[in-house]
């Protein structure tokens, strides 16, 4: 099979522009000096805008590793081994939650959800209340297993009125779906390049209130990892801002790849990125039901960046995902847990996917 064919619409890795791939063959840079730190700033700077907190007291950082290595962070460096963490689990993300606190041996509450269904706001005050000890609650925006997208705001609204802290994994919807760390009251965030940004793997943008940071700061010996220690993100991000702003030594050429995503999404404009993610969603699914597959949520419960379907009645999601891949070299997800065989997912998260990609997948389902 012809590799500059496939059609990769996965729900993460994306596929990314060309321009974005060439910047990877560039030749290497110090990640310090002049040059670098001005490139650096307007990442960050653009980063800003996307979690909506340009010129507010809200600090943002690029780690280097996958979504999970930002998660793994907003845990370990703000909570004390046996600390009590309320996590809404549902679905696969959702569970990881729960694999990490459990690695940073937090105390967890968890609250279960419907796979399929957002979390209730009101399960999650129920909660709280029945652990004001609790020292942060933690769900996923968009649940990449099942697309729901989960009401972050609203639990936000609630957490805040706690002395609890709110981290979110944002990693399939950064980029994709509005965000906001002011309104929504998150004090932690987690999020990755090679989603909605449409970036490459590798990196993890954070952003951290100062109700966040006031937790963080707390004096104990949390005995998590240096790595992940966001205190430390944030001493070389003050400290060394004018020649060497990581604790790291940055893989330049991907973050010079991101800026070009970036630089593209700003040209673009967020909103209207977001607008047209969202066209596309709906095109999808107009397709789908055509094809006689239908989605998994409603209409109102529309992920943007994501879409699942049932598989035709008699065959199972692999079979779609194996027909597509064969005669149509096209790339799409397969469901996870208990929807293994019975979604496939749909990738839309990509800024390079067009209409004409959008239909030549539906045009191939309804030929199945
Ligand atoms: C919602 C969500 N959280 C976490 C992760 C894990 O991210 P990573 O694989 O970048 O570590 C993913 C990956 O698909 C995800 O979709």
């Amino acid at each position: 099979m012809e590799q500059a064919q496939m059609k990769l619409m996965i729900p993460g890795p994306v596929e990314v522009d060309p321009k974005v791939l060439a910047a990877l063959s560039e030749p290497v840079e110090p990640h310090y000096g002049d040059a670098w730190v001005k490139k650096y700033a307007r990442v960050i700077d653009i980063l800003r805008q996307i979690f909506n907190v340009a010129g507010k007291n809200y600090d943002v950082y690029l780690m280097v590793g996958s979504g999970t290595c930002a998660i793994d962070a907003s845990m370990s460096s703000s909570l004390m081994r046996g600390e009590k963490i309320i996590i809404g689990n549902n679905g696969f993300f959702g569970g990881r939650l729960i694999e990490v606190a459990k690695n940073a041996g937090l105390n967890i509450v968890e609250v279960p959800g419907e796979w399929g269904k957002p979390l209730d706001p009101q399960a999650i005050k129920k909660a709280l209340d029945a652990n004001p000890d609790a020292k942060a609650v933690s769900v996923v925006h968009g649940e990449t297993s099942t697309t729901v997208l989960n009401p972050v705001k609203e639990i936000g609204a609630i957490v805040a009125a706690s002395e609890a802290i709110f981290l979110v994994d944002a990693v399939s919807s950064f980029g994709g779906i509005p965000f906001d760390m002011e309104d929504w009251n998150v004090d932690i965030c987690a999020s990755a390049t090679q989603k909605c940004l449409g970036a490459l793997p590798g990196l993890a943008p954070v952003s951290v209130s100062q109700k966040g940071w006031k937790t963080i700061d707390r004096s104990f010996d949390k005995g998590h990892s240096w790595y992940t220690n966001l205190q430390n993100w944030r001493k070389y991000g003050t400290e060394w801002a004018d020649w060497h702003p990581t604790p790291v030594t940055m893989p330049t050429n991907n973050v010079n790849a991101l800026l070009v995503a970036l630089e593209q999404l700003m040209e673009e404009g967020i909103e209207n990125r977001i607008q047209r993610y969202r066209s596309l969603a709906l095109r999808l699914r107009k397709g789908l039901r055509e094809a006689g597959m239908e989605p998994y949520t409603s209409d109102e419960m529309l992920n943007p960046v994501l879409t699942a379907a049932y598989a035709p009645e008699g065959h199972k999601s692999g079979e779609i995902i194996q027909y597509l891949l064969n005669e149509h070299h096209i790339q799409i997800g397969g469901g996870l847990g208990h929807l293994k065989d019975v979604v496939f997912r749909i990738g839309h998260m990509s800024p390079v996917v067009t209409e004409a990609d959008i239909d030549r997948v539906v045009d191939a389902l309804k030929a199945f």
